[in-house]
């Protein structure tokens, strides 16, 4: 059982900026693996976390012989029990976690792996947590002084939402609609796994969404106004890894290499928003997503270059520096103003966009069921009472994300 005695605070400083005093604390899962073969290790980290019935939930990747013959093996070889559950739903809801946590208590886990996207990770998440606190609400989790949960460890299998490192979970509310993204370091999971073999089987179109789902949370805590010099370390880190690997993993799924480098990346990106927190391109998305049942990633991918140019004139420097990381060897002209390298970083995620599809992908998504036009006021009211708002670099109107849907909308249909 996990409790807050455990925090999970790698570092904790306390730095001078500007004569202003920024408390600069970063909190991180406590153990990170990565590498071809990691998988093996899981029943080493169960033991680890004196956990003896392990609840896996799983996406569909468990199917697969050779993964899921290597992760019971290593289960089997540390005497431990195990229950599974398959979540192949697609993003998580209330009524998913339901299910689980039925099961979790049939069972009587003392601890929660998950292998999957975002979405299995997020449920385990929430899973780990609730089974817990039964009466606890998803809304309660961000005031809970001394929030428990049971030992949980993450293996992603896209690269991805970081959740892997995050305080975050996402669940839609099968009530309202409404994603709802409660956060807290006590989500932050026990133990991430990355093991690049686990990615190898992402079709091209989810190497693709995710992989700009991982840009935008390294490029939004980069000009959050909660972005300290620890979350800033890792966002740059990961910008540059997904940079230069992202196009090659697209290319060829086969390049281990560059899934690994984008596990790290995503990883990396995850640790910077959960500290730093994502801003408009996801608090827009959200509601995208809840509304069109449109994959994540994509809906970030969309909205990423309008909300880039809405904030630009802000934040010239930390964008000129984001250029620098975008394109390596200094292909950037050193004789470039700031406002000049900082309009590079709009180019480089439009030329991501046309490389693999996203316009025409988000086409097919917002052109079924209610016209665009007429579900715009309900995206904008959902948006502004998301999480992200109030930390982007210059504080949205309605009017403003109206109109960053609207330019959206034209571009999709006049691209
Ligand atoms: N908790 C966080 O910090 C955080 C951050 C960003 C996004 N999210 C949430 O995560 C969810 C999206 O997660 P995601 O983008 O990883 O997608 P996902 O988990 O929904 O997976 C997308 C699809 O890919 C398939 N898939 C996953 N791994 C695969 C593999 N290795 N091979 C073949 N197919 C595979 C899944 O079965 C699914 O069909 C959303 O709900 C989003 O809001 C959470
Ligand atoms: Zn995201």
């Amino acid at each position: 059982m996990h409790d807050e005695n455990e925090e999970q605070q790698t570092t904790v400083m306390l730095h001078e900026m500007g004569g202003q005093k920024v408390s600069n604390s970063l909190y991180a899962p406590r153990v990170v693996t990565i590498g071809s073969g990691s998988l093996q290790k899981i029943g080493e980290y169960v033991v680890a976390l004196h956990a003896k019935h392990v609840f896996v939930i799983a996406g569909s990747l468990l199917s697969n012989e050779t993964i899921s013959s290597t992760f019971q093996r290593s289960i089997e070889q540390h005497g431990l029990d195990a229950t599974y559950f398959t979540h192949t739903k697609g993003e998580p809801t209330t009524e998913h976690l339901q299910a689980v946590l039925m099961k979790i208590k049939e069972c009587g886990a003392d601890c929660i792996v998950a292998i999957g996207g975002g979405s299995v990770m997020d449920l385990a998440k929430a899973a780990s947590v609730f089974a817990v606190n039964e009466q606890m609400s998803l809304d309660a989790i961000p005031n809970e002084n001394c929030l428990r949960r049971l030992s949980f460890i993450a293996i992603p299998t896209t690269a991805g939402t970081g959740s892997e490192a995050t305080k975050i979970t996402v669940i839609k509310d099968v009530k309202t609609g409404v994603k709802k993204n409660p956060g807290h370091h006590t989500l932050i999971p026990d133990v991430a796994i990355l093991d690049p073999e686990l990615t190898i089987s992402l079709p091209q179109s989810i190497t693709a969404y995710t992989g700009m789902d991982a840009l935008a949370h390294a490029m939004e805590a980069y000009v959050s106004t909660k972005a300290t010099p620890c979350s800033d370390f890792y966002a740059l880190e990961s910008m540059r890894l997904i940079a230069a690997s992202l196009p090659l993993a697209y290319q060829n799924g086969n390049d281990i290499k560059a899934r690994e480098q984008m596990l790290l990346g995503s990883y990396y990106a995850g640790i910077a928003f959960s500290n730093a927190s994502t801003n408009l391109a996801h608090a827009a998305g959200r509601p995208l997503g809840a509304h069109y049942n449109m994959p994540h990633g994509l809906c970030v991918a969309l909205l990423l270059p309008f909300v880039v140019e809405y904030g630009l004139h802000v934040c010239e420097e930390r964008y000129a520096t984001v250029a620098g990381v975008l394109y390596p060897n200094n292909s950037l002209k050193p004789s470039y103003s700031n406002a000049v390298a900082a309009k590079k970083v709009m180019i480089f995620i439009e030329q991501c966009n046309d490389t693999f599809g996203i316009l025409q992908a988000g086409w097919e998504y917002l052109n079924k069921g209610q016209a665009f036009e007429d579900i715009v006021p309900t995206l904008v009211k959902d948006a502004m009472a998301g999480n992200g708002i109030r930390s982007n670099q210059i504080v949205p109107t309605e009017e403003d994300v109206e109109e960053i849907y609207k330019k959206l909308w034209s571009k999709i249909t006049q691209p």
